[in-house]
């Protein structure tokens, strides 16, 4: 047995964080791999931030996970930003290096996997993306490498716009921003290969809701919900009765981990034993 005293740690820091499938996710790789590290989960409130970034520094801490509130508030704290997570304008991913604490950005790769092992080729696929918040964000500028038709329809229609104006910069293929209704959303969803659902709707305790009803969903479809709790959202639920193909919002949640993993540990994580904790403890708590 290692010394207690060698142990790395690492953490998720949110408000509420007492939810998160984090804690698990990492220590069932940490130990698969025999890895001196633990990980832990601190509830943090927004006006504390500054501090408890101070402290977690003071007390050496490896790697830090961050989740809501403090996405986008952390980078001022930070002493640098990998430039994707800067282009994402959102840090998901903190690394301590030397004490020096680098922020990274792991959503959209974790996302970008979770679709790839789908659909393996994205070229030339038209893509259809609900929402343009953090999720979309790191989501759409992930897809700015490949060669995709990308739509992003959101409820506050500006900030659709503003992500598609921005995206456009770097975008390999086409973008296009648009408020979502009803007329966009039949008119995007009419010829559509990928339908990305990057909402918080159809999240626990709200499941009912979805954004999309099954009689706008083709077989030919490729649907992806990063809403993970519960596991199979109303929208997959309809996707599949129709026969189209569903990835879910935990195979992103644990490739943006397996990402996460390699930057603190600079192994290869051990994915299938993740998948495997994170699963287990969804079912475990009836999500
Ligand atoms: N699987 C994963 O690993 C993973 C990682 C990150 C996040 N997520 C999940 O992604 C979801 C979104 O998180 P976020 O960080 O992007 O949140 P966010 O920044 O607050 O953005 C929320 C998005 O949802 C839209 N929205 C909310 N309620 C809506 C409604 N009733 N109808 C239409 N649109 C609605 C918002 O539209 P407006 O702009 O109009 O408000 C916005 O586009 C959450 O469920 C989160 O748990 C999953």
């Amino acid at each position: 047995m290692e010394s207690a005293s060698k142990t790395k740690l690492c953490a998720v820091i949110g408000d509420p964080v007492e939810h998160s499938l984090s804690p698990v996710m990492h220590n069932a790789a940490f130990k698969a791999l025999n890895l001196n590290y633990t990980y832990i989960a601190l509830r943090v409130e927004k006006k504390k931030l500054r501090e408890a970034v101070d402290w977690l520094r003071n007390i050496g801490i490896h790697g830090l996970s961050v989740t809501m509130p403090h996405k986008v508030d952390i980078i001022k704290y930070l002493d640098q930003i990998d430039r994707l997570a800067e282009d994402i304008g959102a840090v998901n991913t903190v690394l301590n290096k030397n004490g020096q604490l680098i922020g990274y950005n792991t959503d959209g790769i974790g996302a970008l996997r979770a679709i790839k092992e789908k659909v393996p080729n994205l070229r030339g696929k038209k893509v259809v993306m609900l929402g343009a918040g953090g999720a979309a964000r790191a989501i759409g500028f992930t897809l700015a490498g490949e060669d995709v038709e990308l739509t992003i329809l959101n409820r506050t229609g500006g900030k659709a716009v503003r992500l598609a104006d921005f995206l456009k910069k770097m975008f390999r293929g086409m973008v296009s921003g648009s408020k979502l209704d009803k007329r966009t959303l039949q008119t995007a969803l009419s010829n559509v290969d990928i339908l990305i659902n990057a909402t918080e709707v159809g999240m626990s305790p709200r499941t009912n809701e979805t954004l999309v009803t099954r009689r706008s969903i083709k077989p030919s479809l490729t649907v992806f919900d990063v809403v993970y709790a519960p596991l199979e959202t109303r929208l997959l639920r309809e996707a599949a009765a129709v026969g189209a193909t569903t990835v879910n919002g935990a195979k992103m949640l644990v490739y943006q981990g397996a990402e996460a993993f390699k930057i603190w540990t600079r192994l290869d994580a051990p994915v299938e034993v993740m998948w495997n904790a994170v699963l287990n403890e969804i079912r475990r708590r009836g999500l």
